[in-house]
């Protein structure tokens, strides 16, 4: 099982998409194991978005996300990482598809609704970052007998 951190970003969460974007991972089978809602510190944006300091966009970045409150979320399941990316959609909203998140909800290439890690390295450090001790949880759900199959020697 991998877990992958999501930000419901502050543009999800003024325009009242909070509930269509988790319905959509959760639609999906995977499973929320950390949950909150916070505004992003200027020393937190710049640690999570610290691969972009110093690019044309940076800045902008760091003030969109610390502009209002976000949706934290801890995402798990057999490679959530990837899953979840597809998911969201490339990055700009002009150019994701139809059918995710991005593609769905927006337009614009900055105001991108969410973030999802971009590798377990990543995910890694990001939950990190944004979860303490504790605040992703383990809980079995018995649905999955039924969203993975678990006849083989590893479940798919
Ligand atoms: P994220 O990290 O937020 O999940 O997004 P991503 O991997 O799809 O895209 P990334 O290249 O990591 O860029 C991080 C965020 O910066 C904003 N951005 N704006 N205007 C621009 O050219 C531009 N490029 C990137 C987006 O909010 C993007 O999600
Ligand atoms: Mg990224």
């Amino acid at each position: 099982m991998e877990t992958t951190l999501i930000i419901l970003k502050p543009d999800a969460v003024q325009r009242g998409l909070i509930g269509q974007i988790i319905s959509r991972l959760e639609d999906k089978g995977l499973q929320i194991v950390g949950a909150k809602m916070m505004q992003i510190s200027q020393d937190l944006a710049a640690k999570h978005y610290k691969d972009h300091a110093g690019k044309p966009f940076y800045e902008g970045l760091v003030r969109f996300m610390t502009s209002s409150p976000v949706v934290v979320l801890a995402v798990r399941g057999i490679g959530a990482i990837a899953i979840c990316r597809g998911l969201m959609g490339a990055t700009f909203g002009s150019k994701a598809a139809a059918g995710t998140i991005r593609g769905d909800f927006g337009v614009s290439n900055s105001f991108n609704l969410i973030h999802g890690s971009d590798g377990p390295e990543a995910a890694l450090r990001e939950i990190g970052l944004f979860f303490q001790a504790g605040e992703v949880l383990e809980f079995k759900r018995p649905q999955d007998a039924w969203v993975y199959d678990f006849s083989g020697p590893r479940p798919e």
